[in-house]
């Protein structure tokens, strides 16, 4: 039997410390302080509106974009606090794939490409394929498109076009993956794969996953954060947040009486 993880500040890949964040006069998020563990699966769940997607989108600084946004606390990433880092070497590390597919308009292989190019990763174009060959198998869609690499991304279903846009932000190697309800534009049986791919992923990535779907949550993550009005109501393994969670309103939440 394995020993169960203990919290150390060592095991944590990103550790968020008192954090706020504003829209111009309202604040989105208060005083959120989480450690996230490497290699697992991190939920973030609750009703709409509550904070999640604003959460996560200050794990890689993507929401600095908002105008009159601000930011309050620390985010550490390996111990480095990422307000004080490059914004574009942050999200290079911390890639992520959000509610609705956004293949760019071009063929399977310009997509995966893409972020390889930019950020040259790679040094020839030997290097390039085997960098799309190895993103598209490490999303679990590589058999399903490697006859047609060169065709648009916008031929593929829904949940393979999912699928580019996880294998587009594994092609720059990231080490922490943010997933922002990838799953509610999907079938069942889309959804299922993704579920696979999430579970295979945490072996090499960190993942944080924004999902509404508690089902989805008790499946996929070793991890779950409550989240009610901005604040983080609860944070825990999953199986005692929905089986034995300390708080009234996580267990209101989770039996469905309100949400
Ligand atoms: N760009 C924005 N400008 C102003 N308010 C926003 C913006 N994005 C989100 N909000 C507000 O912040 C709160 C949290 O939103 P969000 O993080 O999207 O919640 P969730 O993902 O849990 O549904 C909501 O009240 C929402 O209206
Ligand atoms: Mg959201």
């Amino acid at each position: 039997m394995t020993a169960a993880k203990p919290f150390t500040a060592a095991s944590y890949k990103l550790c968020v410390a008192d954090l706020n964040f504003f829209y111009g006069d309202f604040q989105a998020l208060s005083h959120i302080s989480m450690g996230i563990f490497a290699n697992q699966v991190t939920a973030c769940i609750g009703p709409s509106g509550c904070g999640k997607s604003t959460f996560l989108r200050t794990l890689n600084r993507m929401n600095e974009t908002v105008r009159n946004s601000r930011v309050e606390g620390q985010i550490l990433l390996d111990d480095v606090n990422i307000f004080e880092q490059e914004v574009a070497y942050v999200r290079r590390r911390v890639g992520m794939v959000f509610q609705r597919s956004n293949p760019f308009p071009k063929s399977i292989f310009d997509n995966i490409a893409y972020g390889p190019r930019i950020n040259g990763t790679v040094s020839n174009r030997v290097e390039l394929r085997e960098k799309v060959e190895q993103s598209l198998r490490r999303a679990a869609l590589w058999d399903e498109v490697k006859d047609k690499l060169n065709e648009s991304a916008y031929g593929l279903s829904g949940g393979q076009q999912q699928r580019l846009c996880i294998a587009r932000a594994l092609a720059v190697d990231p080490e922490v993956l943010l997933l922002d309800e990838p799953c509610s534009a999907l079938d069942p049986i889309a959804t299922a794969k993704i579920e696979d791919l999430i579970f295979q992923l945490k072996s090499s990535c960190t993942i944080v996953i924004v999902t509404h779907n508690m089902q989805q949550a008790a499946r996929v993550a070793d991890y779950t954060g409550f989240f009610l009005l901005g604040r983080l109501i609860e944070f825990d393994r999953t199986a005692v947040i929905f089986k034995n969670p300390a708080k009234q309103e996580t267990e209101d939440y989770v039996t469905g009486r309100f949400g």
